[in-house]
């Protein structure tokens, strides 16, 4: 039996022999396109060769890509875990024409690699082909059928209608016909029932497909007409996870080797089997999958973060954190101690993996640390706060405990409602998004800020003690005021400070500055280019006198770490 890793290498030496420029997968994640956050298909890398922005540098390629769809149009979040068959993150194993082979090829190569090398049984391939589009004036795809029908008998070839058989990159650009490979993993006995034939596309976990063949032919206009493109390009996209469960003779992708070594890794640290629970498998496979997403992601520069991508990256952190929390028993940081299975498994064909281990878990744990902090107290609150609405009949929490969650507790809006479905409930969506709008006018209303000059009492910039002291001798070296709203503030810079400023508007820092005549509250601390800035309500009496900066310890209880935590979220 051929290993995941023997597999993803065979495609690639059998498309070399074909031609092929074999090229690394592009990162997953996307910086320079703001249509898409993430890789979410192998052709994303060549978009502008194939609308010809740039040169084609070979005109056969293949690759086995990096892929996430956890966003936007594609978006699996939801059953990875509960199904067999979906991934956050998963490969596509591609080749691409760019003007160079068309149809024929693609088709009898795809058959050959299949059959030919890797064996699978020809009676269990299907492949489906456009059935045409009269308002488009396209007519059936009779070109690709007929290569199909070298190789299968009429029966197994089906058409397909628009949504599944004709493949377009957007609104506008590159698109035309595709013919899917799916195959029918059934037993003879589920075959002998109903033919697989019927069972393509129908979202059967054992009838599924494997592999896409985009023939684009056309350039999609603005005004909704197509134009034929002067380089027909082929675009092939197989799910290489799938593809292991079928030729490793597994009905589940889990239960390949491509996940197999994690589940074994985690069930060990759980100190439980995999196949005894349900809840505690789906807990194994959530986690299995997840983990390959965030260190993927962390790995190709995608940090997770309170916006936009790198939301996305923490929500499915946190997901993966809950469920190990809830049903593995997992109550310290964990997922970062699973690293090295990953990269022992996947490190060979992605060796950026190896080259920042030591970041991915420096920032996997730091950021399952101080979800943890909270998860509790959270998970508390969501619980008490179920069992009120139950007793007063309700199905629904309220959008303000939502959102309490949400903003104080560090839950994404998807992990409440995941565990509200766990329970039966839902969550008012609307009243949720209602108070994240309050919350937004809120902040906006507190960052109108009127300042004063900056009066400086001592030249000198600020040395930060505060890794190594709590409390330390300081003077001021300038202040200014504040008006924000109704209230009068004033800023405060010292020349050695032991107060940290947190990131992105979060609360930092609180303590006292004392000597033996007064005592100034340090109510917050903000970081103004890189250094701490403190906020007081009141100045000294004597503000060239000398202190001692202290910081308010109780500060640190978790109470105050979970407001410091809590998530000031732009959403998406
Ligand atoms: N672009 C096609 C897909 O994503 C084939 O690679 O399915």
């Amino acid at each position: 039996m051929l290993t995941a890793n023997e597999i993803r290498d065979s495609f690639k030496s059998f498309f070399e022999s074909k031609g092929h420029q074999i090229v690394p997968s592009a990162p997953m994640v996307i910086k320079d396109d703001p249509t898409l956050m993430f890789t979410n298909a192998g052709m994303n890398q060549f978009k502008d060769i194939i609308l010809g922005n740039q040169p084609i540098k070979y005109a056969r390629v293949a690759d086995s890509q990096k892929c996430l769809r956890v966003s936007g149009k594609h978006n699996d979040l939801e059953e990875v875990g509960h199904d067999t068959y979906h991934h956050t993150m998963f490969e596509m194993l591609g080749n691409w024409s760019f003007g160079d082979y068309f149809k024929e090829e693609a088709i009898c190569w795809a058959w050959e690699y299949l059959v030919d090398v890797l064996k699978l049984n020809p009676e269990n391939l299907y492949a489906t082909v456009f059935e045409g589009s009269p308002e488009e004036g396209l007519s059936r795809d009779d070109e690709a059928a007929s290569f199909w029908e070298k190789f299968l008998p009429k029966d197994h070839i089906i058409n397909g209608n628009k949504k599944d058989n004709f493949w377009e990159m957007g609104d506008t650009g590159p698109c035309g016909p595709c013919s899917e490979i799916h195959i029918d993993l059934r037993t003879a006995e589920e075959k002998a029932k109903v033919p697989g034939n019927q069972m393509v596309n129908k979202d059967h976990p054992q009838v599924i497909e494997i592999w896409n063949l985009v023939f684009m032919q056309y350039n999609r206009k603005a005004d909704g007409s197509l134009e034929g493109l002067p380089a027909k390009v082929i675009d092939t996209g197989m799910g290489f996870e799938r593809l292991c469960m079928a030729l490793q003779g597994k009905t589940s992708n889990y239960d390949t080797d491509v996940f197999q070594p994690m589940i074994k890794a985690i069930a060990a640290m759980a100190g439980v089997n995999y196949g005894d629970d349900k809840q505690k498998d789906i807990a194994m496979r959530v986690i299995a999958d997840h983990i390959r997403t965030i260190a993927f992601s962390i790995t190709d520069g995608q940090l997770p973060s309170n916006a936009k991508a790198g939301y996305v990256i923490r929500r499915i952190l946190r997901r993966a954190v809950r469920y190990g929390y809830t049903f593995l028993g997992q109550k310290q940081a964990f997922m970062y101690k699973l690293l090295p299975t990953l990269i022992e498994n996947m490190g060979g064909a992605y060796p950026e993996l190896n080259a920042q281990k030591e970041l991915i878990s420096k920032v996997m744990k730091e950021e399952e640390d101080s979800f943890l902090r909270t998860l509790e107290t959270g998970i508390r609150l969501l619980d008490k706060t179920m069992s009120e609405a139950k007793a007063q009949g309700k199905s629904e929490i309220s959008g303000k405990d939502t959102f309490t969650l949400y903003d104080t507790f560090g839950f994404p809006l998807d992990l409440t409602e995941l565990i509200l479905r766990e329970n039966g409930m839902t969550a008012d969506i609307k009243g949720f998004e209602a108070e994240m709008q309050q919350q937004k006018q809120r902040a906006r209303n507190a960052a109108a800020v009127e300042t004063g000059d900056w009066i400086t009492l001592n030249e000198g910039t600020t040395e930060f003690v505060g890794y190594d002291y709590t409390e330390y001798e300081t003077s001021i070296l300038r202040y200014r005021q504040v008006k924000q709203k109704n209230q009068t503030l004033y800023q405060i810079v010292l020349d050695k400070t032991p107060f940290y400023a947190e990131m992105g508007g979060q609360v930092g820092d609180s303590g006292v500055l004392e000597n033996a005549n007064e005592k100034i509250v340090v109510v917050d601390t903000k970081r103004e280019n890189n250094l701490p800035v403190h906020i007081v309500n009141e100045l000294p009496e004597n503000p060239a006198a000398t202190f001692v900066a202290k910081i308010n310890k109780e500060i640190d209880d978790v109470m105050q770490r979970i407001q410091n935590n809590g998530e000031r979220i732009e959403q998406e």
